[in-house]
């Protein structure tokens, strides 16, 4: 897909995408249109915002099979699997970017007095927001000491005509690259896209170590290089056919709050720092993009991607925690709140064990984060529950744990901002659960099976096929 016009195109002639001609207030009615269209899982172009200059679409990857669909590899049985592998494939084989001299992006500019990003369809979507919210910005920013351009998805809210704050939560990258701009004159440049081509969306929402771009990544994802151009305003590449370029310079020394319902159903109160505008430029006839905020399918579709790396970070560690290990899954889902869920299947000697386990498991390391920052469960279960399964998983729960020693708390945890009940200074709870039998229990406890089950195929004993 070669920008997102297309890609936008090729949903309304599925019949996927809706208009909604109707002028919309961006305070609220906009987002509160918005929620039921993804939860119709519908994709959406608003024609008329109030006060807006331009159409915002939205809703275009609520479902992961238009992952497939915007990569070429078709919608049908499109899986977070596939997703994952693709990206895998892509960070065996990121293509770089190619420079062109001038890009769609710029071929309307706006600088000095002529730029106001209230001219921008920016949706406020919860009563207690600070504001407006681009949610679909990507951030472009350099790395201080390799010089690769960073990239990721960063919510800014919107202060001014010309002003607005670009958030970078503790587990960005970019929260790093303001540390070290604070450190060294206390300004940056950034840019931000908005209404990129859907291979740079996915690679922008997946993390990856500081030496690796996510550009050269979303030209694996693409099977071509990206066309970037150079910002008006700074020596940043910015992807030439982005709908809107929001380029700036971040003041490290000035900061604001903001408050936004959060992927997990809860405010995130964040600190940014404030971005002065230098310039936005758009194509013609732009269109802008949003993605619902809160715990919505399109925020958390994309946000999954996030997890792929991190929970495979984490499970290979577990894995080698201990010889009795034998399958480890980690849960993210913001059913389960904002944090995630370790699933340790164990073949148990003694009853003691689980418990010293997972002790252990909370203060193991990670390459990216240690467990305890982002775990707020960790359940260890017999070899003959299925790990990946979370019903499996409560059901183990809920049927062995018999005493008090089976449950595990720990206090005063230092956690991550997203974890809400966590006070600074005080941290939060970490929840262990021993869901295996008591070894005295094990006869009674058994799970009914059938000998033979296994190797039964329905194709056996039917005529025709299952
Ligand atoms: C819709 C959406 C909104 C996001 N908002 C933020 C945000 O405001 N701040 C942030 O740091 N990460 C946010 N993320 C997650 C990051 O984009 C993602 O973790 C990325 O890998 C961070 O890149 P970095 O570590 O290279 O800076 C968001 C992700 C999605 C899908």
């Amino acid at each position: 897909m070669q920008d997102m016009r297309s890609f936008v195109t090729s949903l309304e002639q599925r019949g996927e995408l809706v208009r909604i001609r109707r002028p919309v207030d961006s305070r609220f009615e906009l987002a509160a249109v918005m929620t039921r269209l993804e939860a119709a899982g519908k994709a959406f172009v608003f024609e008329q915002v109030r006060g807006a200059r331009y159409p915002l679409v939205g809703g275009l990857f609520s479902r992961v099979e238009r992952f497939g669909a915007a990569l070429g590899r078709g919608p049908d049985g499109f899986t977070h699997k596939d997703m994952e592998a693709a990206l895998e494939q892509a960070k065996a084989q990121p293509i770089a970017p190619v420079e062109v001299a001038t890009g769609a992006c710029h071929e309307v500019i706006h600088t000095g007095d002529s730029l106001d990003l209230r001219h921008l369809p920016v949706p406020w979507f919860f009563e207690r927001d600070s504001g407006p919210f681009i949610t679909a910005g990507v951030g472009f920013a350099r790395h201080p000491h390799s010089g690769v351009i960073n990239v990721g998805f960063y919510r800014t809210l919107i202060l001014g005509r010309d002003s607005c704050a670009i958030n970078a939560s503790s587990l960005s990258d970019l929260r790093r690259i303001y540390g070290h701009a604070a450190a060294h004159g206390g300004e940056m440049p950034i840019a931000l896209a908005i209404g990129v081509e859907p291979a740079l969306l996915f690679a922008a929402a997946s993390k990856l170590p500081p030496t690796i771009s996510e550009i050269d990544i979303a030209g694996g994802l693409k099977g071509a290089p990206i066309e970037v151009t150079r910002a008006l305003t700074s020596d940043l590449l910015v992807p030439a056919n982005a709908e809107f370029v929001v380029e700036g310079t971040v003041d490290l020394s000035r900061r604001c709050t903001n408050v936004l319902g959060e992927y997990a159903g809860q405010y995130g109160p964040e600190s940014a720092p404030v971005t002065r505008v230098t310039a936005i430029t758009h194509r013609r006839e732009p269109l802008f993009c949003s993605i619902l905020a809160g715990r919505n399918p399109e925020h958390n579709t994309l946000g999954k991607i996030a997890t792929y790396g991190i929970k495979r970070d984490l499970a290979a560690r577990l894995l080698q925690i201990d010889p009795c290990v034998r399958r480890v899954n980690i849960f993210s889902d913001p059913r389960l709140g904002p944090m995630v869920h370790v699933a340790i299947a164990i073949a148990k000697q003694a009853d003691g064990q689980p418990a010293e386990l997972i002790r252990r498991v909370f203060s193991t390391p990670g390459n990216i984060f240690p467990v305890s920052r982002i775990a707020r469960r960790v359940i260890i279960v017999d070899e003959d529950v299925d790990v990946d399964s979370i019903e499996d998983v409560e059901w183990a729960i809920w049927s062995r744990l018999a005493t008090p020693e089976q449950m595990v708390l720990i206090p005063g945890v230092e956690s991550w901002e997203l974890d809400r009940v966590s006070r600074p200074g005080e941290g939060s709870l970490r929840v262990g659960i021993d869901a295996t039998m008591r070894i005295r229990d094990r006869d009674a406890l058994a799970r009914p099976c059938t000998p033979g089950f296994e190797s039964i195929r329905l194709e056996d004993y039917l005529d025709g096929p299952a």
